[in-house]
């Protein structure tokens, strides 16, 4: 029995197919490959010793998607395919609402065809969107996403939840991750954005490396300890074992969970600059600009669903994080094209 991965070869998945392959599980990946290269499964082989399928297929092809589900024995779907960028999503909402939503429900209906009743889906913090003060927990009402990316991940929640509510054999674990960053320690996999990076983590490695001169500080006037956003930085290694945890509990227990996976810690902008300086003994040039519309001030995890029901504890801190961020994209500035 294998549990497919889609999206395999981004950013999380590799690192949960490490993840997975070291716990003894098999696996399927299926990428399109649009934000990722097949080179991050030949490191996952590389790392791990062992040998996986890798297949070139998107989710919205469900003939391709069937012929998997009939060519392996699939007991489960760890469902990590899908687009992210939120600037992206504002100027084509339809792509995102295509690809994300009708992606997920073309790989829903050939699950049923096939009986795999078994999904843990990648889901976001942005669905606890603006009206609830931090620490999120599972129990607050979700909702009122500021762009189409975080209503995707709202929309797909709620088809997941009908399903499970209308079928009592589905196992459905809805994964919130916080803010992920870091690599595998290897340095041979990790977060490679295409142009410039949206997030924090892979701007402040890129600006360490030289390709950026400096990073933009989107506002110091929030009500923080220092001014800057605070978030939740979770390493990927951590988001990894969280995923192999809920898939174990997905396969004994059915119906619908929530989890948060995050650290439970706020950690400001300057706070993560300061922590990369002295992590690496890189500088990071800076400068304050404007508040990025659409921000919120604080957003963190209350975690302890996820450590009461999984007994999954996010164990790395933000100083490793920096760490094995930087020994990726020092060994390859380039991404996977290096
Ligand atoms: P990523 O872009 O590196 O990985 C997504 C993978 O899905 C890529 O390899 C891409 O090629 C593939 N893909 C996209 N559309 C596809 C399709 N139609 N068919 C087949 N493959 C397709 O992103 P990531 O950071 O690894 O994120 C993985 C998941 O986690 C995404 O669903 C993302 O929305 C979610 N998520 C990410 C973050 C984050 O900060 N990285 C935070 C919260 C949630
Ligand atoms: C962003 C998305 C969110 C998504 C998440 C995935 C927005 C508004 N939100 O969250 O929907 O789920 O990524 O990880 O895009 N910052 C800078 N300079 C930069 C980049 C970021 O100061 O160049 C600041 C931001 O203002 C924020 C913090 O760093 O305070 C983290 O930003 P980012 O990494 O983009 O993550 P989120 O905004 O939390």
């Amino acid at each position: 029995m294998a549990v497919l991965v889609t999206g395999g070869a981004g950013y999380i998945g590799s690192q949960t197919c490490v993840h997975l392959l070291e716990a003894g599980k098999e696996i399927v990946v299926v990428d399109n490959f649009s934000n990722s290269s097949p080179k991050s499964a030949k490191a996952v082989r590389e790392i791990t010793g062992k040998d996986f399928p890798l297949i070139e297929c998107d989710i919205r092809d469900t003939e391709k998607l069937d012929e998997v589900f009939t060519q392996y024995d699939i007991e489960a779907v760890i469902h990590f395919a899908g687009l992210k960028a939120v600037g992206e999503s504002v100027s084509k909402p339809l792509e995102y609402y295509d690809n994300n939503i009708g992606g997920t429900l073309k790989l829903i209906e050939v699950m049923k065809k096939h009986g795999v009743k078994c999904i843990v889906f990648s889901s976001s913090a942005t669905v606890y969107g603006e009206r609830h003060l931090a620490p999120f927990n599972e129990e607050m009402e979700a909702g009122g996403t500021t762009n189409p990316y975080g209503t995707t991940k709202l929309f797909i929640e709620q088809i997941l939840k009908d399903i499970a509510a209308a079928d009592s054999e589905w196992s459905v674990s809805l994964l919130r991750y916080f803010n992920p960053i870091g690599a595998h320690i290897s340095g041979k996999i990790g977060e490679a954005p295409n142009g410039i990076p949206n997030n924090l983590m892979p701007y402040i490695s890129q600006v360490a490396v030289g390709k950026r001169e400096k990073l933009s500080v989107f506002g110091n006037d929030y009500d923080t300890p220092d001014g800057t956003g605070v978030r939740d930085y979770i390493h990927v290694a951590d988001l990894a074992d969280g995923h192999v945890v809920a898939l174990d509990r997905a396969l004994s227990v059915k119906g619908c969970e929530i989890f948060n996976l995050g650290t439970g810690k706020g950690v400001s902008v300057l706070q993560l600059v300061h922590a990369f300086i002295e992590a690496t003994g890189v500088d990071v040039p800076y400068v304050i600009t404007a508040r990025r519309p659409g921000d919120i001030a604080t957003s963190y995890a209350d975690c302890s669903k996820a450590e009461k029901v999984l007994g999954w504890k996010a164990k790395r801190d933000i100083f490793d994080a920096c760490r094995d961020t930087w020994r990726w994209q020092k060994n390859n500035p380039n991404g996977f094209d290096d």
